[in-house]
């Protein structure tokens, strides 16, 4: 098969990761950048590609297979529905939206057109994560019953300059915690509801800087996700799970917690705990490794791209999957926002049968 031409619109910190793992890959080869901004005009030069400034002009004028969206995140739908409407394939990252409503307007433009999204929830490409859900859905620990997860990050100032990561539409709650959520829907279930208190008294930005929430899932799970990203701590998946170590640190320590009936799993330390023989905790409890080889979970999801362009793959996590991922994390920034619990079964603005067709 001929190399698959790809653009990339918005070459900023992830936009500059995906055009790396373009360049890595003999799967396909970097076409174009569409970006506005004068530090894409070096980013287009040193890769010696053409320069968009406004990213209709790229897809009119130039051939593309097919597009990885990598602007922010109140931009994704407007972007993502030009494409479609070339009839290009393409891979909108994370959150696939700020919104619902215009999140399902591109699910459903997706499947009239017949024109496959994928949502850049990457870490469904990691084999920790592939391994975690086999031991889970193999019963290797029991069932399920409770799950604890630490995001908690220090984000440097300069992160901050940024404006839209100050404002409405940003935040971590959209930017992380749907990360959180997105794996909790995968590895464990749905989430039926949510309760959740969230804080900007530290940053004073108009997002929060720090929140709590609490999800009951359908099977009973009970789930807890702390967030910050104003806390010095080695606490979160982007340090411990080291699946980007030019960005972050990496220090594997555990930060996901999954415990169930018979045993227990911990990530990204990938951590087995049960017991031999009876259960209690009078008992010695045994841990192991679960087995795996690390690979380049940014490189999986590109090549699993390229097998969707194709059309040898349906898309991972498609905009259906990531609206119902949307709709979760939205609901506990209204969780947060009004101080109530969120019945996303009950809800129509949330309900997942009003997400997906
Ligand atoms: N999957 C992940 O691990 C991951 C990591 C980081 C960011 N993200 C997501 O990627 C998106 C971008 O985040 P970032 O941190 O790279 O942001 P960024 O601000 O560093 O980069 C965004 C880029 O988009 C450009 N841009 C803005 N409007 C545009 C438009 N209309 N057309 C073309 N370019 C435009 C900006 O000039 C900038 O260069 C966000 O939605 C974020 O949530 C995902």
């Amino acid at each position: 098969m001929s190399e698959i031409s790809i653009a990339v619109i918005g070459a900023g910190v992830i936009g500059k990761r995906h055009m790396q793992e373009i360049a890595n890959s003999d799967q396909c080869k970097l076409v174009g950048i569409a970006d506005p901004s004068p530090e894409a005009e070096h980013q287009a030069a040193t890769l010696g590609v053409p320069l968009y400034k406004d990213y209709r002009k790229l897809l009119d004028t130039q051939h593309v297979d097919a597009v990885i969206v990598c602007t922010p995140n109140s931009t994704h739908v407007e972007v993502g529905m030009a494409c479609i409407e070339r009839g290009i394939p393409v891979l909108v990252e994370k959150p696939i939206s700020d919104d619902l409503a215009s999140a399902r307007t591109l699910a459903e433009a997706s499947r009239t057109a017949r024109v496959p999204v994928l949502v850049g929830h990457h870490r469904r490409h990691n084999p920790m994560v592939r391994a975690a859900k086999n031991a889970i859905d193999e019963g290797r620990i029991g069932k399920l019953v409770a799950v604890n997860i630490m995001c908690l990050v220090y984000k440097p100032d300069a992160y901050f300059a940024v404006p839209w990561r100050r404002h409405t539409g940003g935040g971590p709650i959209l930017i992380n915690m749907i990360h959180e959520i997105d794996l909790i829907r995968h590895l464990c279930g749905d989430i039926v509801s949510v309760q959740a208190v969230a804080s900007n008294k530290t940053r004073a930005n108009e997002v929060e800087d720090s929140a709590a929430c609490t999800l009951e899932l359908d099977n009973g799970t009970v789930a807890n996700i702390s967030l910050s990203d104003t806390a010095a701590t080695p606490w979160s998946w982007d340090t411990a799970a080291g699946e980007d170590r030019q960005l972050f640190d990496y220090r594997p320590v555990p930060t996901h917690f999954f415990a169930g009936t018979d045993g227990s799993l911990s990530l990204p330390d990938r951590t087995l705990w049960s017991y031999d023989g009876e259960k209690g905790r009078h008992r010695p409890i045994r841990d192991q490794l679960i087995p795996m080889e690390e690979e380049n979970v940014y490189a999986n999801q590109l090549r699993h791209f390229v097998d969707v362009i194709s059309g040898a793959a349906e898309p991972l996590i498609s905009a259906d999957d990531a609206a119902r991922t949307l709709a979760t994390t939205l609901a506990v920034v209204e969780a947060a926002r009004t101080r109530r619990k969120v019945d996303i079964t009950l809800d129509a603005r949330f309900r997942a049968s009003d997400t997906i067709a």
